[in-house]
């Protein structure tokens, strides 16, 4: 793809943006980084707060920063109370969309009241400010109910992706302390039930924090509930002695809100801490601007809540905005590789935000899944979580925009607690393949080896300069990590991670990981959590877990294990070592494909094998190739 190839804003859409052409952005950008204070502070001003800050920004001790200090806020009552007194009442909040087809609309006078109930529940069985709360569960509402529960009363939320394993989540939980879990019966996965209360259960079993599960019917299959620890949410939440009303508490902007956990390079993911103000004005203004929010808008995310793109915008953002959120719990191709487009036509949906990943499995599907439905209720189009390829970013456009949609190829991480490099849709001309220009606020370079700015074109570490309201405040239990992580590279200079160039308009390109992170379908992994995964089997001596191009996934993994001597490599052994990543970092059924066995060769005594392997897909396609000659 030509750099110089542009596809400016339409016309139609600059009109009526939030910031209508580059100039107008510029003068913002240039005013954000002149002042930032300031800029922040009358973006602040837009949302509630119970007591207005003493100073916008500080740092404490480098790199450790305060946003908003002195200021007192509540995330629920921004998100909920503040558009009661409005005529966004009645609006819809949240439309959810179940995987079998099941649907349900929350106004936001009803989300308000089931979030009021559901912290008196979390009250009733003592969960305080600073507690932790563990979130596993399926797409369903009660996940989104749940996280603004534990806002209303400063209880901390950690969400664990529904897709986890049993081992992913003890860790997790353990790491966190959390006091009480809150689950399902089962979730849907492509019309199988996983067992999710199940894998909980397991997980439980060496948690001795948790007090108290709270467990939602999903699947209505038949489970055990343990006496006096597990409660049904649907009973707790009648129950006569809770009130439909629940003060939001007067939070600290730099209380904890939440803990999400992430990937790295070395050792267990780390529990990234996002903090109340700085991440709401954050995730409030960057929604604004980059979706381009209007009232009439149905916004949708296809992400998991799971991951941070969900807790931002799916969750957060838009509701901060007064926005309707679709939050649905299914996958692109099941049933049929249209049920996106189903759902865009279903809801006329206006902004849809989904992943390179997606969009190219349903573009391998053809093109006559998207020309069965009526797609011109779309007005934008976002990609997010790895590179976008340019073919795909141009099918997107041409099959999917209809040509008329800008898209905003978003990026950002777990950690910068919003989208920092985006086009905005009404102002930034795009090419295709690249996030275009810094939101304003952020400061961004590419720099080389040594610190110095790289040249034009040259690709280098992606590195944030400045501070902003929604970056990652620790590693959870763990500054000492953090520092080292993020800012002992480059020092007082946020490293992102990831490898980057600008070219001579200023444009980022973002290419990849610097470090041992890789993303499959979007999803961020550790080699070395899946290295750690295999020698925890008592027959494996060493593995190397190396990432290979994929064209679908984006990213694919190629395994390199050696076995301990006098054990013999069997299709057996090669089943049980698939099984053993996927009990370890994914759910069940076993989501590793094995794609083929590469080689298999005697080496000091011991039996290397190399496989390329594939996380997602489901156990039912289990299949080993034969051995290449
Ligand atoms: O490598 C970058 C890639 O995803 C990483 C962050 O992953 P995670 O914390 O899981 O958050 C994903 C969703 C925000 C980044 O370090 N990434 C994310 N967005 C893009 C991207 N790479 C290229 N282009 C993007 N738009």
């Amino acid at each position: 793809m030509s750099e110089t190839e542009l596809f400016p804003p339409p016309k139609a859409f600059s009109k009526r943006a939030h910031i209508k052409s580059r100039k107008e952005y510029e003068a913002i950008y240039r005013q954000s980084v002149k002042n930032p204070s300031k800029f922040w502070a009358e973006k602040a001003k837009q949302l509630h707060w119970f007591k207005k800050w003493k100073r916008v920004f500080r740092y404490t001790k480098k790199p450790f920063v305060k946003w908003f200090e002195g200021g007192k806020i509540n995330v629920s009552y921004n998100c909920l109370d503040r558009h009661l007194s409005t005529a966004r009442k009645n609006k819809a909040a949240l439309i959810w969309e179940g995987e079998p087809g099941d649907s349900k609309t929350y106004t936001y006078q009803e989300l308000h009241l089931e979030v009021c109930r559901f912290a008196n529940v979390l009250k009733k069985h003592r969960i305080k400010k600073g507690d932790r709360v563990c979130i596993y569960l399926p797409m369903i509402p009660q996940l989104a109910i749940a996280m603004l529960a534990c806002t209303r009363i400063g209880a901390i939320h950690s969400v664990v992706f529904g897709g986890f394993s049993a081992n992913s989540l003890r860790n997790r939980i353990q790491d966190s302390r959390a006091k009480m879990l809150i689950t399902s019966d089962g979730s849907f996965r492509k019309g199988k039930i996983i067992p999710l209360k199940k894998m909980a259960d397991e997980a439980l079993a060496e948690c001795p924090s948790v007090k108290t599960v709270i467990v939602c019917r999903r699947t209505g299959q038949k489970i055990p509930m343990k006496r006096k620890r597990d409660r049904w949410w649907d009973e707790e939440i009648k129950a006569e002695d809770i009130s439909d009303v629940c003060k939001p508490a007067e939070m600290d902007a730099e209380d904890p809100l939440f803990i999400l956990y992430t990937s790295g390079t070395t050792g267990k993911p780390k529990g990234i801490l996002h903090t109340t103000g700085g991440y709401l004005v954050y995730v409030y203004q960057t929604f604004k601007w980059i979706f381009d929010i209007q009232e009439e808008d149905t916004h949708w995310c296809t992400a998991d809540i799971g991951w941070v793109t969900g807790h931002s915008y799916i969750v957060y953002g838009p509701l901060a905005n007064g926005a309707t959120s679709l939050m649905f719990e299914g996958v692109p191709n099941y049933p049929k590789p249209d049920r996106f487009w189903e759902i865009v036509e279903k809801y006329k949906v206006t902004l849809f935000y989904t992943a390179p990943t997606a969009i190219r499995s349903i573009k391998q599907e053809g093109n006559q899944w998207p020309k069965r439905h009526d797609l011109s209720s779309l007005r934008l189009l976002g990609s997010v979580g790895e590179p976008i390829n340019p073919e795909a970013w141009l099918w997107y456009h041409k099959m999917i925009g209809n040509r008329k949609c800008p898209i905003v190829d978003t990026w950002w991480q777990t950690e910068t607690g919003g989208v920092l490099i985006t086009p905005l849709p009404g102002a930034i001309p795009t090419k295709p393949g690249s996030a275009t220009l810094p939101f304003p606020g952020i400061v961004p370079d590419v720099l080389d080896e040594k610190g110095r700015r790289a040249k034009i074109n040259e690709g280098g570490y992606l590195v944030i300069k400045k501070p902003w309201p929604a970056m990652a405040r620790t590693v959870w239990g763990n500054p000492k990590r953090f520092k080292e992580i993020y800012f002992g590279k480059f020092p007082g200079v946020y490293l992102t991670g990831d490898n980057a160039k600008i070219d001579k308009d200023g444009y980022f390109w973002v290419t990849g990981r610097t470090d041992d992170v890789i993303k499959i379908s979007g999803h961020r992994f550790g080699t070395a959590e899946v290295e750690s995964a295999l020698t925890a089997h008592p027959a494996v001596a060493e593995a190397a877990a190396v990432p290979i191009p994929h064209p679908i996934k984006g990213q694919g993994l190629y395994v390199f294990v050696t076995l301990d001597k006098g054990i013999k490599q069997t299709p057996h052994l090669k089943k049980a070592l698939f099984r053993q990543v996927a009990k370890e970092i994914w759910g069940i059924p076993p989501p590793w494909r094995i794609l083929r066995w590469l080689h298999y060769c005697s080496s000091r005594g011991s039996f290397k094998i190399a496989v390329s392997v594939d996380i997602k897909d489901s156990g039912e396609n289990l299949k080993i190739e034969p051995l290449p000659a």
